[in-house]
């Protein structure tokens, strides 16, 4: 519950930050919900601005708060991103793809001036990598990912859903999750893992956050790289 208020608190204050006609890019998952429901109560009280969302679940809730929605072809070019993530470095480098969301999170984060995360503190670590890093692969190519992921020392498990049968992406993939243990150096396996071919993308984000807010407690804080 105290998770809860710290990502709703962290949510809101992101939602702040846009000002008007601004392109925002809307991210996906449990504390970015409360950034996506505070700017419809935003826009309904004279915000202007326009959404792209990172998953069609996003979509389907900036729709329903009001938000209008465009799309990258039309707005290349984004002012403001708000999104969560799994966890979070001193760096701002983060792990992202618990939702399973990571591509398009990735595509949005990169195309923006400007990517703010919104946090528990529970997602504040000193070193990446306790949780399970999320890569999407073709499915035509996961067992020799998996044996390259293994290579590189992790454990790869293949993403299900409750009925036991492979988790798709929006974009019809599927998701190896990793455990790597602490990584040692994320930039060097982004690039390892960006290099391998079959992988789509994978859940390291490196130096694209320039904020985070993160709940903790009853106060939001401010962290930069
Ligand atoms: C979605 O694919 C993810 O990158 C989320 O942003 C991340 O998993 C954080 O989600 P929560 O805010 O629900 O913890």
């Amino acid at each position: 519950m105290a998770n809860e208020q710290e990502k709703e608190a962290a949510g809101r204050a992101a939602a702040k930050l846009v000002r008007d006609g601004e392109v925002v890019g809307l991210g996906t998952g449990s504390t970015a919900y409360f950034a996506v429901v505070a700017l419809g109560e935003r826009v309904k009280a004279g915000l202007k601005m326009v959404g792209i969302p990172t998953s069609v679940q996003t979509g389907e809730l900036a729709r329903a708060v009001g938000i209008r929605l465009t799309t990258l072809d039309e707005h290349p070019e984004i002012d403001i991103t708000i999104d969560g993530a799994d966890e979070v470095d001193p760096k701002l480098n983060l792990i992202k793809g618990g939702g399973g969301a990571l591509l398009r999170e990735k595509v949005i984060a990169t195309a923006s001036k400007k990517m703010v995360v919104v946090a528990d503190s529970g997602k504040i670590v000193s070193v990446l990598g306790k949780f399970p890093l999320p890569v999407e692969v073709i499915s035509f190519a996961r067992t020799v990912v998996e044996k390259k992921i293994v290579s590189l020392g992790a454990s790869p498990k293949l993403r299900t859903q409750p009925d036991g049968s492979a988790y798709i992406t929006d974009n019809g993939n599927q998701i190896l999750d990793c455990s790597f243990g602490k990584i040692a150096d994320p930039a060097a396996l982004a690039l390892t893992l960006s290099n391998t071919p079959g992988i789509v993308e994978h859940g390291l984000f490196i130096g694209l956050a320039k904020l985070a807010l993160v709940g903790r407690g009853d106060r939001v804080e401010e962290l930069r790289p």
